[in-house]
């Protein structure tokens, strides 16, 4: 297929770049690289021995947005471009709402004009609200707690009414759980500049020795050992519920990607010591305002409908993560 990937200069977006060429699909990349890096898509090119069109375009600006679809004639969208801190949406809510619903809205608008009538949406599992008990299903009750989460729960509104309103338009929305990992070769992985909101990338900077220790948000959570836990997700397990997506019909889909399995900040830190061999410090400090205790998906919908299971644990997650790390020391420069 000719498939348009926004955000592909990103972590997850590069990856799936790479897994589409990789099976012989045709891609074409948008990124306004605020956040991606271009070397990113170049590497995803080079290891699936493939070419790539790439524009630096960002999807707010939907006449360029056209012409680009009228010149490539995409059969499918993937939408990854968007911003994704929770923390900076509390202080930052216009960006959200400005690059998260009105890009996603202008790339909506572009697909219609331009008679592509196949997207697969980026969510996340934040669009559950704090109140509701995990494992989550996708008839969870939604409730989104900060501006962020708030963003995505309106794009999925969105494209609920689209394929409501237009018969012949798939729409497949994905929440995320908490991805991590890298691509096995260490070529391609999550690099924050500056100081990562998010554990693993942030215990990655403290094994390269750019943050000196790491802060456990919380002791005092309803958890086994007082610390908040999630549902890590390798990142090449994400991307095959993405290439599984492709193939569903019209109308609306939804489907939670996680495991199933939920892993504590503690026992993330321990896993990175063990396939590292390095100590990890960390202080124990307050909870992170917004956080929730628990978030663990129920994956069996998609295991059912997508016939997709994710395959790789936090072991091997935190491998590839701590291989990207001594591989690409620099990220991206
Ligand atoms: C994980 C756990 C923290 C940092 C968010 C978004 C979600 C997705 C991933 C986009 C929590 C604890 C964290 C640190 C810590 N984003 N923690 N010290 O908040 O679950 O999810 O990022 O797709 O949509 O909501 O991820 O990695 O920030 O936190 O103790 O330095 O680690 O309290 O329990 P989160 P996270």
């Amino acid at each position: 297929m000719r498939i348009f990937v926004t955000g592909g200069a990103g972590f997850i977006g590069a990856l799936a770049v790479w897994r589409l060429l990789d099976l012989g699909h045709d891609v074409c990349v948008v990124d306004n690289l605020s956040v991606g890096h271009q070397a990113a898509v170049d590497r995803a090119a080079h290891l699936a021995g493939k070419s790539v069109e790439f524009y630096p375009c960002d999807v707010r600006q939907t006449g360029q947005m056209i012409e680009i679809m009228q010149s490539f004639h995409p059969e499918a969208v993937m939408h990854f471009a968007g911003l994704k801190s929770v923390a900076e949406s509390v202080s930052s809510p216009e960006r959200y709402y400005e690059n998260n619903v009105q890009g996603s809205l202008s790339l909506i608008q572009a697909m219609q004009q331009c008679q592509v009538h196949r997207l697969v949406f980026s969510s996340s599992a934040t669009v559950y609200g704090a109140s509701g008990t995990p494992p989550f299903s996708e008839q969870a009750e939604l409730g989104p707690v900060n501006p962020y989460g708030r963003s995505k729960w309106m794009v999925e509104l969105m494209m609920r009414d689209v394929c409501a309103a237009h018969t012949d338009f798939t729409g497949v929305i994905l929440r995320y759980f908490n991805p991590v990992g890298a691509h096995p070769s260490g070529q391609i992985g999550e690099w924050v500049q500056g100081s990562p909101n998010n554990l693993v990338p942030y215990v990655m900077g403290v094994l390269q020795g750019r943050f000196d220790r790491v802060r456990v948000f919380g002791s005092d959570y309803p958890t086994p050992d007082g610390s908040g836990v999630r549902d890590y997700i390798h990142v090449l397990d994400l991307i095959e519920g993405h290439v599984a997506a492709l193939g569903l019909p019209a109308g609306l889909s939804v489907f939670n990607l996680g495991t199933g399995r939920g892993y504590s900040v503690h026992e993330v830190i321990q896993t990175m010591q063990s396939v590292s061999g390095r100590t990890i410090p960390f202080d124990v400090v307050d909870r992170r305002p917004g956080d929730v205790a628990i978030s663990i998906a129920d994956p069996g919908c998609a295991e059912r409908l997508l016939c997709w299971k994710a395959q790789r644990d936090l072991t091997e997650m935190c491998r590839d993560v701590w291989n990207f790390a001594k591989c690409s020391p620099r990220g991206y420069e």
